[in-house]
């Protein structure tokens, strides 16, 4: 049962490599796949690219040619529920396109032919991740302050649960971001590449989930310090979480009898 991590952030994946024994390293279609041994278990690692088209490519290059399973994504995303802030995690149950629209031929968001406008995650996949993120704040109390944009020690960060929003556009307005919310009034974050990898897992019946840690609040100040967020606060926590969920996911706790 191959599994592959499908990473968002160079730094993430640099950390997820050294997790891996045995390892080859194979470039195709411009991309380069690190497979090997986690726990034992056969793991494969790429970064998704960015956007939806990129995205698709990489997941469908992860099934058709290095056997993935199982795919699990992580990357950063924009806040939009009033209650997701930076440093929190929102675990997708669903996804939509929110650029996509063939209305009125089909229903605005509605991906035509599906029948349907968004694409459910893994439960039990959510469920495990869930967990690894709890226990991951539980572990740390570092949250980082977006206002003076330090990391403090002013609690823990919070888990979410819900619809993830992606689409081919980095939202940095507040009037963008209003916009959307007001089209899709249940998304908790914006980025640029779930609703791909889950429709291909989808055409595929591969079992996927992702994991976003919130970077910004999608709004005029989304772009500022982005890249020191990335590397010195998602891109660790993102790698922390995974250590925890790929321990409890390949050495389960033996069920007592
Ligand atoms: N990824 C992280 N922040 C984002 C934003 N504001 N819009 C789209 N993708 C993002």
């Amino acid at each position: 049962m191959t599994l592959a991590i499908l990473s968002a952030l160079p730094e993430e994946q640099a950390g997820l490599s050294e997790l891996l024994s045995d390892s080859v390293q194979t470039t195709h279609a411009g991309r380069r796949f690190v497979s090997g041994l986690i726990h034992d278990q056969p793991v494969v690692l790429a970064l998704s690219g960015i956007g939806k088209v990129a995205a698709a490519t990489t997941a469908t290059a992860l099934i058709e040619r290095f056997g993935a399973q199982r795919i699990v994504f992580t990357g950063v995303a924009g806040g939009l529920g009033s209650s997701v802030q930076v440093g929190d995690v929102v675990l997708g149950t669903h996804y939509v396109q929110h650029d996509m629209d063939a209305s009125p031929l089909f229903p605005r968001f509605e991906v035509p032919l599906y029948g349907a406008g968004n694409f459910a995650a893994n439960v039990d996949l959510v469920a495990a991740l869930s967990i690894a993120s709890h226990a991951h704040f539980q572990m740390t109390s570092d949250r980082f302050d977006f206002k003076n944009r330090i990391k403090n020690r002013a609690g823990q960060g919070a888990v979410h649960h819900g619809l993830i929003a992606s689409g081919d556009r980095f939202v940095s307005s507040a009037r963008e971001a209003q916009t959307l919310c007001a089209a899709l009034p249940d998304a908790l974050c914006v980025e640029m590449e779930g609703a791909a990898v889950a429709q291909v897992c989808h055409d595929y019946a591969i079992p996927f989930a992702a994991m976003r840690t919130i970077s910004d609040r999608a709004d005029d100040n989304a772009h500022v310090d982005f890249p020191a967020f990335v590397r010195d606060v998602a891109g660790p926590q993102a790698l922390s979480i995974l250590r925890l969920w790929l321990q409890a996911h390949f050495n389960p706790s033996p069920v007592n009898a």
